[in-house]
């Protein structure tokens, strides 16, 4: 892995995760199954779905973070692109109509709008399955207990104690307590973003103290992204979001940080949580730089 940027700005990060964005399009492009027969409408719909134009800001975190440590890039880089496969599967579903009912998704007609909502359900479970496909892989890693550590974290990660459970909360409706709105938004959004702070620690079989740390680090900075994502909901540019915003969560009975305190307090909140989370780094001194720089860089996304 390359030497630690010496205390980058935002522009340095932004372009750093463009280019870890090329970097896992063209291996996810790689690793996606291609198919000649019938199920060829399957195989290119999970590709619209993956390949779009996101921002990879997981996999980036997986890829700078594993600079800390000392570790194979290409086992980080699947593992990332393994990631990223959940992440996409995770959004084809949440825009269905039996969820958040969205037309457009990165700037682009929504899966089941390009397809047909049993094509969108179907490219949710063949992405799932082709990420824990990546992982198990011995190209992934020789060492067959690191494959499955990674394995049965991304599976908590993305399950019923993760990103499904989640989701299942978010779908329940309104709520007033902030508690329970931090622990739906820290399993929809923060266990997948942690994953990509464990990919790293799971391959370095990092100390515990880091392991701790970083953990903690994800969980606010985890938390502070969909708070964003939120804020950007209620006050982003559609056309930079490539999404609906214009206040949708509000108008469909969503409870976030934003509906229930409104948005000069949602921001401050976002502004503690980011504080909080570079205090987590104190144990990586200044090797970190690039991570304190990475909250500054989600703090200000208007994509
Ligand atoms: C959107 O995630 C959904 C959330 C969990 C906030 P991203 O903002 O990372 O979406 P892409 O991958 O860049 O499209
Ligand atoms: C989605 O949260 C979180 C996921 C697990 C996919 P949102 O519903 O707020 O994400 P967007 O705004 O549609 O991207
Ligand atoms: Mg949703
Ligand atoms: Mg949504
Ligand atoms: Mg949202």
């Amino acid at each position: 892995m390359t030497a630690a940027l010496a205390r980058p700005d935002i522009a340095v990060i932004a372009a750093r995760v463009e280019e870890a964005a090329d970097l896992v399009t063209v291996a996810l492009d790689e690793l996606l199954p291609r198919a000649d027969g019938a199920e060829q409408r399957l195989t290119e719909a999970m590709r619209y779905a993956a390949l779009g134009p996101g921002k990879r800001l997981r996999p980036y975190f997986a890829i700078e973070t594993a600079r800390l440590f000392d570790v194979d890039e290409r086992s980080v880089l699947r593992a990332a692109c393994a990631l990223e496969c959940i992440h996409a599967y995770s959004l084809v579903h949440d825009d269905l109509p039996a969820m958040d009912d969205d037309d457009m998704r990165r700037g682009r007609p929504t899966v089941h709008r390009q397809y047909d909502e049993a094509t969108a359900v179907l490219v949710g479970d063949a992405l799932q399955s082709a990420a824990f496909e990546i992982l198990a892989h011995p190209d992934t890693h020789d060492d067959a207990e690191v494959r499955c550590e990674l394995v049965r974290r991304l599976a908590v990660a993305s399950g019923a104690q993760g990103m499904a459970g989640g989701q299942m909360i978010d779908l329940l409706g309104a709520r007033d307590d902030l508690g329970g709105v931090a622990r739906m938004q820290r399993l929809k959004t923060g266990a997948l973003f942690a994953y990509a702070f464990e990919i790293p620690l799971i391959i370095a079989d990092a100390p515990d103290a880091e392991h701790q740390a970083l953990m903690m680090f994800a969980q606010d900075l985890g938390l502070a992204y969909q708070i964003v994502d939120d804020l950007l909901d209620a006050e982003g540019d559609e056309d930079l979001l490539g999404k609906a915003a214009g206040g949708k969560d509000a108008v469909r009975g969503k409870t976030n940080f934003v509906t229930l305190l409104g948005v000069g307090a949602a921001r401050e909140r976002v502004n503690l949580l980011a504080d909080q989370s570079c205090r987590h780094l104190e144990v990586f001194g200044e090797d970190a730089d690039f991570l304190r720089a990475g909250v500054d860089f989600v703090l200000q996304r208007r994509a």
